[in-house]
């Protein structure tokens, strides 16, 4: 890919938490590159709006989305609307990055794709842990062989999350399995290639699936052990193990900027571990945004670091998952609070 040659301009729908974090990324890859901003209420949104430096802010969604000044569109509403706000995004004719997960369902996810295409614009779930630089280094050693064959991957996302907001409300799209789980299940597919067999465990509280142990096999009888957690905490780490040694990223597994090399020598292997670190720029999101915005102005319509076939894979694992722990429908007791 060659260097950015021109800016892609940014809408931005959603005003909530990750917005605050995301938006200062955007702007730091390309100053004043996000040009207007949706929120359903407009005293929310023309805050929003004056505290980033968006010059335009509206509670129409049509307002932004017909804007000729609107090259690509950052989707970061509760799950259950990614699918509808996506793929309206598409059909008026700008390129979309849809947060985590990219829809509600597979079928859903699918649905945006066959729309991107159909419309021959960009779109990609924001799967920021694939672009960070941590990651992206592990995962490379990995293929160059340091762990020998990787056989092994247990990463765990659980944290007593507060109670209120989208995240404890099945309407809204809320379940662990989809808000956390998505990135040990992503981590294990990235290394350990798609999930066969599942196997997974949970706990329901009003209809959300609100923890979740899962076992995965993938292919040649490796296996792969997520957990995630709105209720309580579980060792957010991640391990990934293989025939000559291991890798340890330590909390916060999905987003951290260091790890610690099992392998390679006798001393990292029995005695003290080499470390890896690379450095984080903004709030984490830079790398995945610039590789993005680089990808959209080659005109790219895909990223061959997380494609449609790779979101759609996880997707359809984690309906699975989401299938047997809510087949189970055991009720949790109580929520943090
Ligand atoms: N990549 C990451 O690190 C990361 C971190 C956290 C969350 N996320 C993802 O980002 C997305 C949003 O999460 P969040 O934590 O920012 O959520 P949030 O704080 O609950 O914000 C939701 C936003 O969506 C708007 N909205 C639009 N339609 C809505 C509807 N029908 N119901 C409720 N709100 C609606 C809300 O504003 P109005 O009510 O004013 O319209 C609000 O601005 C989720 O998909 C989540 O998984 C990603």
């Amino acid at each position: 890919m060659t260097e950015n040659k021109r800016s892609v301009r940014w809408a931005v729908l959603g005003t909530g938490r990750i917005c605050e974090t995301f938006v200062p990324d955007i702007q730091l890859v390309e100053p004043d590159s996000v040009v207007s901003v949706w929120g359903r209420r407009a005293e929310v949104v023309n805050d929003f709006a004056a505290r980033h430096a968006i010059s335009h802010a509206s509670s129409d969604l049509d307002d932004v989305l017909s804007r000729d000044d609107v090259d690509a569109v950052y989707v970061a509403t509760p799950t259950a609307t990614h699918a509808e706000l996506a793929i309206r995004a598409l059909e008026a004719g700008k390129h979309v990055l849809v947060e985590k997960p990219i829809a509600f369902t597979a079928a859903e996810a699918q649905a945006i794709f066959a729309q991107a295409e159909s419309h021959d614009r960009f779109v990609m779930e924001a799967m920021w842990m694939k672009f960070n630089p941590l990651h992206v280094e592990v995962v490379r050693l990995i293929a160059d062989g340091l762990i020998g064959e990787p056989r092994f991957v247990r990463a765990a996302f659980g944290m007593p999350f507060p109670a209120g907001g989208s995240r404890w409300n099945a309407e809204l799209g809320g379940s662990t399995v989809l808000d956390q789980g998505i990135y040990p299940v992503t981590l294990a597919d990235w290394v350990l290639g798609p999930a066969r067999g599942v196997t997974a465990t949970g706990r329901i509280l009003d209809g959300v699936d609100v923890s979740a142990h899962i076992t995965l096999e993938h292919d040649s009888g490796r296996f792969s052990h997520s957990v995630c957690s709105l209720m309580e905490f579980t060792d957010p780490s991640a391990s990934l193990s293989g025939t000559a040694g291991w890798i340890e990223i330590p909390a916060m597994f999905w987003a951290t900027d260091s790890a610690r090399l099992h392998a390679g020598s006798t001393g990292a292997l029995f005695g003290t571990p080499d470390q890896l670190s690379r450095p984080r720029e903004g709030n984490g999101y830079v790398p995945m945004i610039r590789s993005v915005v680089t990808a959209i102005t080659n005109g790219l319509r895909q990223h061959p670091q997380h494609d449609a076939a790779a979101t759609v894979r996880v997707a359809q694992t984690l309906d699975r998952i989401r299938e047997q722990v809510h087949a189970q429908d055991v009720q949790e007791g109580r929520r943090p609070t």
